[in-house]
């Protein structure tokens, strides 16, 4: 329950539109669909089991199985879950401040977007206050280490949040042009993959799985022996993939009714809801929009308190302080670490136009750079890194062995099978390949497909 928490969140209902808007529609649902299933649900059985076989996080896991000069895919997943929660925090601090905009009733900030991120007047007080608070209660909730209260909520709001979508999904079935919104979600172009679409999908399925960093690694710690392995990440995946596709259900209908660009990119929902929100009245739209967007905040605490539980675990582990003082000066550093990128999306403008690279000699912001390095390449070749390791260097027979563990029936099975073939060849080869590509098109601009 835990380990969904962690993958349901921010990824599901604010990056997952607007990722399949800007790639075209249906056809990046389909990679990224694909790449669940074929690439990185290999990954995540590993990854769970490193870490139930270990009872160690991400880096110790390596050492305890013998092989400390691996512990470098853990030290890689510090990293990224440093730069990962620098910008996570302040997208969060968004929708956190949406739930109070909401429910006073402030829909017109839907065109005041802009002016909201870019720190603009009052806003610069709210955003970074927004954040704050954000950054203190997942401070607070690893340092009490009351993951049991995480779980506990995530059980009941999960299952709350996907009613209200389905709701907002309904409603909007009813709106002019949904279903030009549908056609644009649900039947793919294939003209439109390209290069790009094709690796964005990858990277976001490894981001949107928390896979590639060892935060499962660290989850799997607490996963007991008489536990289903494949059927919690089974679980896991569906309760990912499952959120992720309402999510695009309930948005694309609204976008065509409400004439947005579906490439509009990062304010997508930020920018389209309110405007739904408000034609529901003045006691409907503050409820149902504040609700909404207090789940969505939910949502994203069950994602910050595992990609703060990577840097810390590492950070007690390595350097012998006590878990309360390292987990309050490991969110600290990253809130300042996040610094930039708080001022990346138009309040200053040397963060906002910060470097340029690839192929287009449009300077990108800096959140743009931090999401490049910890998404679109960390995590992927963490990915890489993990089923090397797991099929060349631990070896499947010892993965079969775990995974046995509360599944008897496990060896010899068609699920094994696949497993191992995939862990063993297809993986490796295909992830690898799509990283040297994305590497080489991401950063120095050169795109053979
Ligand atoms: N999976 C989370 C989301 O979709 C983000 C995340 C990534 C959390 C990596 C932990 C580790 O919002």
């Amino acid at each position: 329950m835990a380990a969904a928490g962690s993958a349901v969140g921010l990824g599901n209902i604010w990056k997952f539109p607007y990722e399949v808007g800007k790639g075209g529609g249906a056809a990046f649902l389909f990679m990224y669909l694909a790449f669940c299933f074929i690439l990185c649900f290999p990954v995540l059985v590993a990854e769970i089991s490193i870490g139930r076989k270990t009872q160690k996080n991400a880096i110790g896991a390596f050492r305890a199985l013998g092989f400390p000069k691996w512990s470098i895919i853990g030290r890689m997943g510090v990293a990224s879950g440093v730069l990962i929660l620098s910008f996570y925090n302040i997208v969060a601090g968004w929708a956190f401040g949406y739930f109070v905009e909401m429910i006073m009733g402030n829909f017109a900030i839907s065109d005041q977007f802009g002016d909201f991120i870019g720190l603009k007047g009052i806003n610069a007080i709210k955003v970074v206050g927004y954040s704050l608070i954000f950054m203190v209660s997942t401070t607070v909730i690893v340092s009490k280490g009351i993951s049991g209260g995480i779980e506990r909520a995530a059980r009941t709001l999960m299952p709350m949040l996907v009613l209200i979508i389905v709701t907002l999904i309904l409603y909007s079935l009813t709106l002019p042009n949904a279903m030009k919104g549908i056609e644009f979600y649900l039947v793919p172009d294939f003209t439109k993959i390209n290069f790009e679409v094709v690796y964005t999908a990858l990277s976001h399925a490894f981001f949107s799985l928390s896979l590639g960093m060892g935060a499962l690694i660290t989850y799997g710690s607490y996963v007991s022996k008489t536990d289903n392995i494949l059927s919690s990440a089974a679980y896991i995946t569906l309760a990912d993939i499952g959120i992720a596709f309402i999510a695009g259900l309930m948005i694309f209908p609204f976008v065509f009714s409400q004439n947005i660009d579906p490439q509009a990119g990062a304010g997508l929902v930020f920018v389209t809801l309110p405007k739904v929100f408000a034609t529901l009245g003045p006691l409907w739209g503050p409820a149902i929009g504040g609700l909404f967007f207090l789940l969505l905040s939910f949502a994203a605490l069950t994602s910050t308190v595992s990609l703060l539980e990577v840097p810390v675990s590492y950070v007690v582990d390595e350097h012998k302080i006590s878990r309360k003082k390292a987990v309050w000066l490991t969110s600290g550093f990253i809130f300042l670490v996040g610094i930039p990128s708080l001022l990346s999306q138009g309040a200053s403008e040397t963060f906002t136009s910060f470097i340029s690279y690839g192929a287009s000699d449009k300077a990108k912001d800096f959140l743009t750079l931090v999401e490049d390095v910890a998404i679109n390449t960390i995590l992927p070749l963490g990915g890489v890194l993990i089923t090397i390791f797991t099929a060349y260097v631990w070896k499947t027979k010892n993965l079969t062995e775990e995974i046995s563990f509360g599944n008897p029936n496990y060896e010899g099975s068609m699920v094994m099978k696949f497993l191992n073939f995939a862990l063993t060849i297809i993986c490796p080869i295909i992830l690898s390949g799509l990283f040297v590509l994305i590497m080489l098109s991401k950063f120095v601009g050169i795109e053979l497909f």
